[in-house]
């Protein structure tokens, strides 16, 4: 490989996007959010009132996606769909089960796929998703698979919630996250398995520190 890849998948609340974005801030690599460009496929089709399994029209729109990712403030990146600012709606529990329903959808995969290699630019990528080591960057020398418990994952999304001000009940979240991921796992085209390869860590009992010092071991190792 050309450019250095580190993948790191898993289920929803597995600490992926946390992770990724402290690795790729460390490393001073690129970072590859490939989930936000399903949950924005999921955004676009809602507002067009298009059906979220509709493949010749989600196709369509995962391929002409006019999606741009800029620096914003306090470290976040604003994301722009259509010329509008979408940070926060694409983060929405609704955004994500939409964002599963269109993951499902063999013409929305194929379409993304170019755009998500792309991303692959000096020095070097971290790629988060369900199937970057799997399907979109099988050749990477750095493969991690992130796990925790659902229940684990429904409280840390709960407690994200509460510090945005949100309510929520524990049970609901537990619920939406076993559907997310049987949608996930069960669905015929990139289902989310670990790589053979990856290393895979479980975080249940792990604070983001320690994920993170496990993960730049197993980097130092290779680069
Ligand atoms: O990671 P995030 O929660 O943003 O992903 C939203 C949804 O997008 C996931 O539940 C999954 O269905 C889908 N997805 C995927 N492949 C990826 C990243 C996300 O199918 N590489």
């Amino acid at each position: 490989e050309n450019v250095p890849i580190i993948t790191i998948d898993g289920p929803a609340g597995s600490g992926k996007g946390t992770i990724s974005q402290s690795i790729a801030t460390k490393l001073g690599w690129n970072l590859l959010d490939s989930g936000a460009l399903y949950r924005l496929v999921g955004l676009a089709a809602t507002i067009k009132g298009i059906a979220l399994d509709d493949e010749v029209a989600l196709s369509v729109i995962a391929r002409d996606l006019d999606v741009s990712f800029k620096p914003g403030d306090s470290g976040i990146v604003d994301i722009i769909l259509d010329n509008n600012l979408v940070t926060d709606d694409i983060r929405t529990e609704e955004a994500g089960a939409s964002a599963s329903k269109v993951a499902a959808v063999s013409g929305v995969r194929k379409a993304l796929l170019e755009r998500q290699r792309q991303f692959q630019t000096d020095p070097g990528l971290v790629a988060d998703g369900r199937d970057m080591g799997t399907v979109v960057f099988p050749t990477a020398k750095i493969k991690i698979f992130l796990t925790a418990s659902a229940e684990i994952r429904a409280e840390r999304r709960l407690n994200q919630l509460k510090q945005q001000g949100i309510n929520a009940n524990l049970r609901g979240l537990i619920r939406d996250i076993e559907e997310r991921d049987a949608r996930d796992t069960n669905r015929k085209d990139a289902p989310l398995i670990p790589a053979e390869d990856a290393i895979i860590i479980d975080t249940s009992t792990m604070s983001i520190d320690e994920v993170v010092n496990t993960v730049m071991e197993a980097v130092e190792k290779v680069y």
